[in-house]
């Protein structure tokens, strides 16, 4: 592949165009305020904010805890499996547009069975989504279970046992919400218990949290991917293992902005991150909230940082490698990739 063909202008279309996995985002955080409001109407749900506009003025954070306290307050309009699966529906709609082929979409039970809405309305909504967009967008996607962290290591228990009966419904669990004060270690039990019962295990850890979260993360909940990581950069020793033993990264540089993990783009680390062989790939985490879906990411990204064809390609097959899915769908996407670059004179 002769990556110096593509000149920089030619490099958004081919941001654009590139088939691409997203593998961190959850679905609570793609419901727009426009769909938000809709919902609240039609549940007659009351909100904080009497506009669309009001809403959306209030989405500047300071840090992860700020966003969660408003991403918490609009989850509180879904409430039928049919405003589960329209959330989903629109994000797949967007995820199209993207040129996204697989998804693989964070869901927080608790913040609805909290509520009284049933573990059944929730993943039959969003399965149904799941089943459409394959059907009709052919995007292929699966759905990994979160636990709130700044809730009790019970209540994690009573969610899974609560989702068991829907197990063939998701591939796997994740560790989410607040994570300073909320470390890994508090979750060892009930991930035991989810990866026995056959479920993969990724967490957050290492966006606002300090490295020593990472290593338990892997170590103790044994999680197959990292979501965020960035903090990594500050043990020297992790870079390593993440570089030698593979373990992806799921990096979401909006998110990052507007959580203000880093103060502009331009001094975001993922640039470094690829520099030194790590998996890392874009993502959108809560596209609704942080002003971009998934290209959008990609764009500013690249702008900021000044990557190139070469980093694409590298992020596109990392985005493959760290997919939930069969070598031969890895090989099939990969082809997929290699015919896009093609077309661009690669
Ligand atoms: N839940 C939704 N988005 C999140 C993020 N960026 N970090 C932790 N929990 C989240
Ligand atoms: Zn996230």
């Amino acid at each position: 592949m002769n990556f110096e063909a593509i000149s920089p202008a030619k490099l958004p279309d081919l941001l654009r165009a590139m088939p691409k996995t997203e593998l961190h985002m959850h679905i609570e955080g793609s419901l727009e305020s426009e769909l938000l409001f809709a919902m609240a109407k039609r549940n007659e749900v009351r909100l904080n904010h009497a506009t669309v506009e009001e809403l959306r003025s209030a989405y500047a954070f300071t840090d992860l805890q700020s966003f969660l306290d408003i991403y918490y307050a609009g989850a509180s309009v879904l409430q039928q499996p049919q405003d589960f699966y329209d959330m989903a529906w629109a994000y797949f709609l967007r995820a199209k547009a993207d040129n996204v082929v697989h998804a693989e979409i964070f869901f927080d039970p608790q913040t609805h069975t909290e509520r009284k809405v049933s573990m059944r309305t929730v993943i039959t909504g969003l399965h149904r989504a799941c089943v459409d967009a394959k059907e009709k967008l052919n995007i292929s996607s699966s759905l990994i279970l979160c636990f709130l962290r700044h809730l009790s290591e019970e209540s994690a228990f009573e969610t899974l046992d609560q989702a068991i009966p829907f197990k063939e419904f998701f591939i796997g669990v994740g560790l989410d919400s607040s994570e300073r004060g909320h470390p890994p270690e508090k979750f060892e039990r009930v991930f035991k218990r989810a990866r026995q019962l056959g479920f993969k295990a990724v967490a957050h850890a290492g966006e606002e949290g300090p490295p020593a979260y990472i290593w338990s993360a892997l170590d103790v909940l044994h999680a197959e991917r990292i979501d965020h990581g960035v903090q990594a950069i500050h043990d020297t020793a992790l870079m390593n293992r993440l570089a030698k033993e593979r373990i992806p990264l799921t990096v979401c540089p909006l998110s990052n902005l507007k959580l203000c993990v880093f103060p502009d783009l331009g001094k975001h680390n993922l640039g470094e991150m690829l520099n030194q062989g790590l998996c890392i790939m874009i993502n959108s985490d809560d596209p609704a909230y942080f002003g971009g879906y998934l290209n959008e990411n990609f764009l500013q990204t690249f702008a900021a940082l000044n990557l190139n064809a070469t980093d694409a390609y590298q992020l596109a097959c990392n985005s493959f490698e760290a997919a939930f899915v069969t070598d031969e769908q890895k090989t099939a996407w990969r082809r997929q990739l290699d015919d896009c670059f093609r077309t661009f004179g690669a």
